[in-house]
């Protein structure tokens, strides 16, 4: 019962931080297109007003007709919109989905056992949970700090933004070391997301309420607090696209099983940034097509190092080497006399290493149906799942934190299985 609720908090968390991240994120690029799309104001007393720019657009069936001022109204409305919710919202839920997904469970989740950081392959449940928790934390604090000291008055933003991709190519290489693949994913989306709902929390909207607060004073509010802000929310617009790809990569397992996951990491990062470079540019009346092609390069780029074609060879071939006297060898799984075909010994490794969690009642407690809908309990049900189960296996990403103890010979078997 128990994990059935945790099935059905895990269903609503997540409609819930997908509807608000695409509130939130279509919020944001809205009023980027908006801002790169303004044109000079055509009325002469809109000048006058201190209008700045305005875009005149068509949605829904209505016309729209938006302007923005130089600095201020003379006079501010006390309806004002403010954006804050979405960005909250977003981030709770996501939050609230890490603890019941990856918190709750950690030795499964968080922690890579292959990593070769022996602390790190070391860490007990409680402390992978704490040193997740720091890297959320340090991740902010680094990028909170780097802002502030590299262009503390926004006139060395292009340095910042070097400081920033230098800090994900790293970000991506800790988290990779640290935890298991898809944690490791998760994680770096995360901080980059954390980063971004921080910025809205201690930066964007007090310096707003500033502005406001001075205005209403009758007080020129400080413009810092509207670059800063600015600073602030052009840093968002690039993490968007990254976020959004690192936190559905949680799919595919290519992406998080493989040896070099953080350059596959970074390269989609990137992809990502300069593929919204491309939009940024194209709202203000400019087309630079080079942005996509080197957003497709560096996805192709991604693919390619996640290539199984590039993957070194299975260091437990050896296994193998026997030959026909292999099976005799290991014994458990063939018997003597007829032995059995590659098919039949990997579903009998099923059978011990798998089928306590990938069965349509799964017999391991934590589960109330199959993880990730994997039924691994007959031959057929084996064979239509070749890629992905010697995928997972090769990677050592199943069994889930080799909780039920699969061997290297094991592992041999699988990997050789139909070459
Ligand atoms: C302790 C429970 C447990 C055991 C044992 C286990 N798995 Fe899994 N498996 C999971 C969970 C949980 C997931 C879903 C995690 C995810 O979405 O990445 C999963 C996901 C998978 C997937 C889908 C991966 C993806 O990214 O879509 C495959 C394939 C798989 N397991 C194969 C295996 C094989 C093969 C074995 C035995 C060698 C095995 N598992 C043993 C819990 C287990």
């Amino acid at each position: 019962m128990s994990s059935y609720l945790i099935d059905v908090s895990n269903f609503l968390l997540r409609w819930l931080h997908v509807i608000a991240a695409i509130a939130w994120i279509g919020e944001s690029i809205y009023f980027v297109m908006l801002d790169n799309g303004l044109k000079k104001p055509k009325a002469e007393e809109d000048r006058q007003k201190g209008v700045f720019g305005e875009m005149w657009a068509v949605h829904g069936g209505g016309f729209y007709h938006n302007q923005k001022y130089a600095t201020a109204p003379d006079k501010l409305p006390d309806d004002l919109h403010w954006s804050f919710w979405k960005a909250y919202t977003t981030w709770l839920s996501g939050f609230a989905l890490f603890i019941i997904l990856y918190m709750a469970n950690p030795s499964f989740y968080l922690v890579n056992p292959n990593s070769p950081w022996e602390w790190a392959a070391n860490l007990s449940g409680w402390q992978a949970n704490v040193v997740a928790l720091l890297f959320l934390l340090g991740g902010w604090v680094v990028y909170n700090e780097m802002c502030k000291r590299l262009s503390p008055n926004m006139e060395r933003d292009g340095l910042l933004s070097v400081g920033v991709a230098v800090m994900m190519v790293l970000v991506a290489y800790l988290s990779v070391h640290i935890f298991s693949g898809r944690a490791a994913f998760l994680l770096t989306g995360a901080v980059m997301a954390t980063a971004m709902s921080a910025n809205v929390f201690f930066w964007i909207i007090p310096g707003q309420r500033r502005m406001v607060k001075a205005m209403k004073a009758g007080e020129t509010p400080n413009p810092l607090d509207g670059k800063r802000g600015k600073q602030r929310s052009v840093h968002n617009t690039y993490f968007t696209l990254p976020v959004v790809l690192l936190m559905i990569s949680n799919h595919y397992s290519f992406a998080y099983t493989n040896d070099w996951a953080w350059v596959i990491m970074t390269l989609l990062i990137f992809a990502g940034a300069v593929i919204r470079q491309y939009f940024v540019l194209m709202h203000s009346g400019q087309h630079k097509p080079a942005y996509p092609v080197a957003g497709v390069v560096l996805i192709l780029a991604a693919f390619a190092v996640g290539s199984p074609a590039l993957a070194p060879a299975t260091s437990s071939a050896p296994a193998q080497a026997g030959g026909d006297t292999a099976s005799q060898e290991s014994g458990t799984l063939a018997s003597d006399a007829v032995p059995a075909s590659p098919l039949a010994q990997v579903h009998a490794i099923m059978q011990t290493r798998c089928v306590q969690c990938h069965a349509a009642q799964p017999a391991h407690a934590g589960f109330s149906a199959p993880p990730a809908g994997v039924v691994l309990e007959t031959e057929a049900q084996v064979e239509q799942q070749q890629a992905s189960i010697q995928q997972v296996v090769a990677s050592g990403y199943m069994p889930l934190g080799n909780l039920t103890q699969m061997t290297d010979d094991e592992r041999a078997t699988i990997a050789t299985w139909g070459n």
